[in-house]
């Protein structure tokens, strides 16, 4: 090959990449996580009866749950998914994406949905009595809802429905196109991505969509259910194990341990996942055969995943070393740990028997965030700790800060884990022995104090991490290097 001929027949990064939209979808996404944390500490306060904003309606805790969960999968996890999508698709694929325009437009649009849905799920309620929502409920004949629809993670208001579906369409177009044109090896990664755009498209039509028109009742709950597991597993889970798939192998600049696994874990995960959402009404009117299956499919899953885990370890085996200095590498494998726990958890907490127990209590809320903060979130930090740099040129302003935020971090949601699987075993128990409600409630508040404390230790460490990125935009330009030595500092 004639020198040179590489340089002008593949693009270069900064020509396929536009790096200020990576940018703006990883400051949209931190926003929202910032009121979603706020959220949460405000309804963990009302919950032991510290609420700083008494009486205000538009504060109550049953709105800001809403908001709190709404705004962490589609505002934080969405938006910083997107800015990621928009760093590796077109370095995996040596092609830019569809449009830069529709990435514009997608960027603009996804946060109108976001913040509509919030302001519909808060003050949705209030406008509801309005005459003319009656009388175009009337006119319609459609149940015209302004408020958050009855469908846990569907609450986004009915008219969103349409347009959200229409920006994951156009997100979906915009990555696929590029994977289509690219010569070479179809990565790993891209399996993952993938899947993600069409199962992400089908599980929010199916979920936002069947229930509200289409079928009632125990199949409603049914779809419902699987909404809400396939939203973690079809539209988080493989964007995360995607992004892992990228970075990992970049960074311990060797390849993955085992192709071999990797396929166990992409194929099982397809397979299996779409079956499990019943899990999540064990012992309702649901017919039993599904519930069983759900169980079976349940635990079926978690040994695949750990087939990915397994993966990843023999990928790090011999250089775990590198995890005290790499940061980003250390939330990655933080993250894994936590991930392996929250499976094994899964496999357990889906049986009958566990579910007897641990049905409807704080087990469950735990779990929850092992799994979105634990893993998805810690995934993404180390994502951001990794590519800030990269975008704004320079390295972190204080590697004490980054150190900061991982620690109050993962300490945090280790203790709020730890406090809630106790207190919902507790309630378990407190149930299960028929004792009044309100022994369980009044057994409940320690724990529930405890998680006031876990929850600022995390916000604590937020605020680390954003202080840090502020002073890191404010210092005078440094030069920032091509060759890694940014990531050998973080
Ligand atoms: C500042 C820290 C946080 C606090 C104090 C907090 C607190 C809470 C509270 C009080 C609930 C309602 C529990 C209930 O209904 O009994 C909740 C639900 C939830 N939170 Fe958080 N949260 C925090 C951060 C986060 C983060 C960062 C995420 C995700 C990345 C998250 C994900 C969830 C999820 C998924 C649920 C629903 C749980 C379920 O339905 O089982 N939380 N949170």
């Amino acid at each position: 090959m004639v020198e040179g001929t590489m340089t002008t027949d593949v693009p270069r990064h900064d020509e396929l990449v536009d790096e200020r939209l990576v940018r703006w979808f990883f400051f949209a996404g931190l926003t929202y996580l910032m009121a979603s944390m706020l959220g949460g500490i405000l309804m963990a306060l009302q919950l032991v009866h510290w609420n700083p904003l008494t009486g205000v309606e538009l504060f109550s805790a049953g709105r800001w749950r809403m908001v709190h969960t709404n705004a962490v999968a589609y505002g934080f996890l969405a938006n910083s998914f997107l800015g990621m999508l928009h760093w590796a698709v077109p370095r995996l694929t040596f092609r830019p994406v569809a449009s830069v325009k529709i990435a514009y437009f997608i960027f603009f649009a996804w946060q109108a949905i976001v913040v509509s849905t919030a302001v519909g799920i808060v003050v949705g309620p209030s406008w509801q009595d309005s005459p003319w929502v009656a009388d175009l409920a009337r006119r319609t004949g459609l149940p015209i809802s302004l408020g958050a629809q009855g469908l846990e993670w569907g609450e986004t208001p009915f008219w969103i429905d349409p347009i959200a579906l229409v920006g994951l369409a156009l997100v979906a177009f915009n990555f696929m196109t590029p994977i289509a044109r690219a010569r070479g090896p179809m990565y790993v990664t891209l399996w993952y991505f993938m899947a993600a755009f069409v199962w992400t498209f089908l599980t929010y039509a199916m979920g936002n969509l069947l229930p509200e028109y289409a079928v009632g009742g125990t199949s409603a709950g049914a779809i419902g259910g699987l909404f809400i597991h396939d939203l973690v597993g079809l539209f988080v889970t493989p964007l995360g194990w995607g992004m892992m798939y990228y970075f990992v192998p970049i960074m311990l600049k060797k390849p993955i341990w085992s192709h071999g696994l990797s396929l166990v874990g992409f194929w099982g995960l397809a397979f299996f996942y779409p079956l499990q959402g019943i899990h999540h009404f064990l012992y309702t009117p649901i017919p039993m055969f599904l519930q069983y299956g759900a169980v079976i499919s349940t635990i079926a899953v978690e040994l695949v995943v750990a087939t990915v885990v397994i993966n990843f370890m023999g990928t790090l085996w011999g250089r775990s070393r590198i995890l005290v200095d790499n940061l980003p590498l250390r939330w990655f494998y933080a993250g894994m740990v936590l991930y392996f726990i929250t499976c094994f958890q899964c496999a357990l907490q889906v049986t009958l028997t566990f579910q007897k127990l641990i049905h409807f209590t704080d087990w469950v809320v735990g779990h929850a965030h092992l799994v979105m903060y634990g893993v998805f979130s810690q995934w993404i930090f180390g994502m951001m700790t990794y590519l800030f740099p990269r975008l704004i040129g320079r390295e972190w302003e204080s590697r004490k800060l980054c150190e900061w935020h991982f620690w109050l971090s993962l300490t945090g949601i280790s203790v709020m884990f730890l406090d809630l699987t106790m207190a919902g075993l507790f309630q378990g128990y407190y149930w299960s022995s028929l004792q009044p409600w309100e022994a369980s409630t009044i057994g409940s508040y320690p724990f529930w104090v405890t998680r006031v404390f876990a929850g600022l230790m995390m916000f604590a460490g937020f605020l680390c991490f954003l202080a840090n990125l502020r002073a890191t935009f404010a210092a005078g330009r440094r030069p920032a290097t091509a060759s890694g030595s940014l990531a050998a500092s973080v």
